[in-house]
């Protein structure tokens, strides 16, 4: 008798170590995707999302490019971008996820900057 109860307390430690152990698997946040029919406009989506991504604590003036709305557009066009290679462009692939700048974008960022760059880097 005795020793089915240690059995069985020792099951139980086991089972309560083995399942404490488990993690929730992490759910990458889904990536909206990008619709190339639908205009992605740099004042309304991308100019902003440089302050969301906190760039302009550095990119405000004092380190180029200047990525305040006023100025964000003739920093990075023509000079940054690459509209044939979008990937190749450095106001992409410089503070992209999983690089190593200060600051990087999120995946949704990166992805919307990438349509936006697909679609001809319009000043729209
Ligand atoms: C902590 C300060 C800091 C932050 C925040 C920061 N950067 Fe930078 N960035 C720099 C510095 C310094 C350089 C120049 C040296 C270098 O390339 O690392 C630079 C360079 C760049 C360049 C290359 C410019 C060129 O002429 O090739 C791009 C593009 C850029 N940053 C974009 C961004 C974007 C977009 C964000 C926001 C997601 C961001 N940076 C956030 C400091 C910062």
């Amino acid at each position: 008798m005795k020793i089915k109860q240690i059995v069985a307390a020792l099951t139980l430690m086991i089972a309560f170590i083995v399942s404490s152990c488990q993690y929730d698997v992490v759910v990458e946040p889904e990536i909206p995707p990008i619709d190339p029919e639908v205009p992605i406009s740099f004042k309304d989506e991308i100019a902003p999302m440089f302050s969301d991504a906190n760039c302009l604590g550095c990119h405000s003036g004092n380190v180029n490019p200047n990525l305040s709305p006023a100025t964000a557009y003739n920093a990075i066009v023509p000079n940054l971008v690459d509209t044939a290679n979008p990937e190749e462009s450095s106001i992409y692939f410089v503070p992209a996820p999983g690089g190593n700048h200060p600051q990087k974008y999120s995946a949704a960022q990166a992805a919307l900057l990438k349509g936006w760059i697909e679609q001809g880097a319009k000043n729209n």
